[in-house]
């Protein structure tokens, strides 16, 4: 007998391209997502538990809030409530959410499907941001609004963690082929501009592109005579 013939796994190029041309700079998403009938190992980012970068340590203890922003398949979401953060996982595809809750039956987490470049107004800022490899899959054009709008989900005395890719200047960015597209350092600006202030930056050493993953900590000073805790308890 033969066997069930598996549809072939998408070009995400052409997909990329495709909707990038059109305009949609993140309309590609759902569809890689959808194509993938449930192969989800086919995925460019895929991975099987945390970052390592969240597993060197956290900006913020728990028990604590922590918002999970393009959360894919939602492995970094399910760590965080196995330490015991009360987690909210979002992500703009759909398919993405409704895996992440399949893969993860056991883990008490709010998915929820939201695009970070139209915040519903009952997404509440959170002590702990965790970004992984989000910001570095969009297109310039919306990168700064990107990295604005996670600048607003850090509540007072709250932090963010950043896993992104970074070039060592604005022309090795401008030149290196993506996704991921690598920050220029000049770009993480953006969240200075959204109140955040740096913490830490560390990396290995770069690659041959000139490209490093870096582990960015950002916090938001907390609002005088206020502490944590309200936050949390929001
Ligand atoms: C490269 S994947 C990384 C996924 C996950 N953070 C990980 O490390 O496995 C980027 C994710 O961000 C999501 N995403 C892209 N743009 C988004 C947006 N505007 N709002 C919410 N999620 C978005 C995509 O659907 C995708 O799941």
């Amino acid at each position: 007998m033969l066997g069930r013939r598996r549809p072939a796994p998408p070009d995400v190029d052409a997909l990329i391209d495709d909707e990038l041309g059109a305009g949609r700079p993140t309309g590609w998403f759902e569809p890689l997502y959808a194509a993938l009938g449930g192969r989800q190992e086919l995925l460019p980012w895929y991975r099987e538990g945390p970052h390592p970068y969240l597993e060197g340590g956290l900006p913020v203890p728990a028990p604590a809030t922590a918002l999970v922003v393009g959360c894919g398949l939602g492995d970094d979401a399910a760590w965080l409530a196995g330490l015991g953060y009360r987690v909210t996982a979002f992500d703009l595809a759909p398919t993405a959410v409704r895996a992440a809750g399949a893969r993860h039956p056991d883990a008490e987490i709010d998915w929820r499907v939201a695009d970070l470049l139209e915040l519903p107004d009952d997404l509440r800022p959170a002590d702990l941001v965790v970004e992984v490899h989000t910001v570095d899959h969009l297109p310039g054009v919306v990168r700064d609004a990107a990295m604005q709008a996670i600048a607003t989900l850090v509540a007072p005395g709250g932090s963010a963690l950043i896993v992104t890719r970074l070039a060592t200047s604005r022309e090795v960015a401008d030149r290196t082929p993506g996704p991921p597209w690598p920050q220029a350092p000049s770009e993480l600006a953006a969240y200075r501009a959204g109140g955040l202030l740096r913490v830490s930056l560390e990396h290995p050493e770069p690659d041959e592109h000139g490209c490093l993953e870096v582990r960015l900590v950002l916090g938001r000073a907390p609002v005088p005579g206020e502490d944590r805790g309200d936050a949390s308890s929001a």
